[in-house]
């Protein structure tokens, strides 16, 4: 029996505070023409000071979560991939999972910077697909705004926060991810990283006085790399798939530029009305781009069930890769509205409980040290 990963719910979650072209030019020397022309970006948004990548990432996850007939219990694996985690570890997907009471699932981050959501949606699914897992939580998320350095134009005006949730389900309905290429180039590591703060750089107050805790990039060179990679890749997933280009309705690309998006589209000879492109809004959410552009494009009615789309992304490490996913539409069984308050009920539930771990470890703790002191 053929196993398929279907996507049936889908969420975004993007701060308030929105960061004009026009504000950047009070902070560094640009202007809203150049950064118009080079990049297509007009806004971003950026985190308010009690808003974290795995804050962002839990209400992107709870709204795609409430699409389905799922429990935060029954959840099995949650990967949330981010280039701006909350800290080294804990894992940010460990702190999603303890924020929305997913008690039974796995949990890990996966690092593959912006193509990070497209390995996730891929490594999710395989385990789906090979009959481990029934269900999975595939989230991006970031505060990228954390790791500018605020006096680098070169860098500073491309960036914004957002996360976008995706809940993969098994079905035995053909359909969902048809196939996925990743690929990878390190020797291209320092073309786009954050230096320190990991065991080759510890923090010392010379890492921060040499901004090496923030992103460092050879725009240049990344860019040639992104205009190469994103239709090579489209190409050979739709290859993959047994498909041919004109058999896709939909390219939903990593949004990090406009003309390298519009250069990926000339190479696979493809309109831009096929192309999904918002980041006028939003910049550069890395991992978070690709979920918040299709959920906007669902939104829009740009996405019919039974439609082919090429999710493709590149990014630092270097990586890129590509998947093609044909949109199901989600079998909808009815949720009565008492196990959609039982679920609200949960999810208020599961910070209590919360709460409650730790205070009952704080206790225990104590217990254990009187007793070890007695000994
Ligand atoms: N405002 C005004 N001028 C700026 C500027 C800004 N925000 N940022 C850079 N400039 C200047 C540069 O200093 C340079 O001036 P110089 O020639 O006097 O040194 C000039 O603009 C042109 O720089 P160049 O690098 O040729 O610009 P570009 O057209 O390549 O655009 C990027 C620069 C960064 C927008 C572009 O290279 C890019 O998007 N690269 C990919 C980055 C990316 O996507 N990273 C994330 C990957 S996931």
């Amino acid at each position: 029996m053929m196993r398929y990963a279907h996507v049936t719910g889908w969420g975004m979650a993007v701060p308030e505070n929105v960061l004009t072209n026009h504000d950047l030019e009070q902070i560094v020397d640009t202007n809203d023409e150049w950064i118009i022309s080079r990049t297509g970006i007009k806004e971003r948004r950026i985190a308010a000071k009690d808003e974290t990548t795995s804050s962002l990432a839990l209400d992107a996850a709870r709204r795609a979560l409430s699409q389905t007939d799922l429990n935060p219990g029954d959840i099995q694996l949650i990967i949330v991939a981010t280039a701006s985690p909350d800290f080294i570890f804990p894992a940010t997907a460990c702190l999603v999972q303890d924020q929305l009471g997913a008690v039974n699932a796995g949990a890990f981050d996966l690092s593959a910077a912006c193509t990070g959501f497209v390995y996730a949606l891929n490594m999710a699914a395989q385990s789906i697909r090979s009959g481990s897992l029934d269900n999975a939580l595939v989230i991006g998320a970031e505060t990228l705004s954390r790791f500018v350095n605020w006096e680098d134009r070169n860098t500073c005006v491309l960036f914004g926060d957002g996360a976008g949730a995706f809940v993969l389900q098994a079905s035995e309905k053909p359909g969902g991810l048809l196939s996925c290429v990743m690929r990878s180039d390190g020797s291209g590591g320092d073309l786009l990283s954050v230096p320190a703060g990991g065991s080759v750089l510890p923090a010392t107050h010379e890492t921060v006085d040499q901004n090496l805790h923030t992103i460092q990039m050879n725009g240049r060179e990344v860019f040639r790399f992104a205009t190469r990679v994103m239709a090579s890749a489209t190409k050979e997933a739709v290859d993959k798939a047994g498909l041919k280009l004109e058999d896709i309705n939909l390219i939903i690309p990593h949004q990090a530029n406009s003309r390298i998006i519009e250069a990926a589209a000339r190479g696979i000879r493809m309109p831009m009305t096929q192309i999904v492109m918002n980041i006028e809004r939003y910049g550069n959410t890395s991992t978070a781009s690709i979920p918040i552009a299709i959920c906007e494009a669902l939104e829009d009615n740009r996405i019919k069930p039974g439609d082919n789309l090429v999710l493709v992304a590149f990014g630092g490490g270097l990586t890129w890769g590509a998947l093609v996913l044909e949109w199901t539409e989600p079998e909808i069984r009815p949720i009565s509205i008492w196990s959609r308050r039982r679920r609200k009920l949960l999810l208020l539930l599961a910070r209590l409980r919360s709460f409650g771990l730790r205070l009952l470890r704080k206790l225990e703790g104590f217990i254990w040290g009187a007793s070890s002191q007695e000994e």
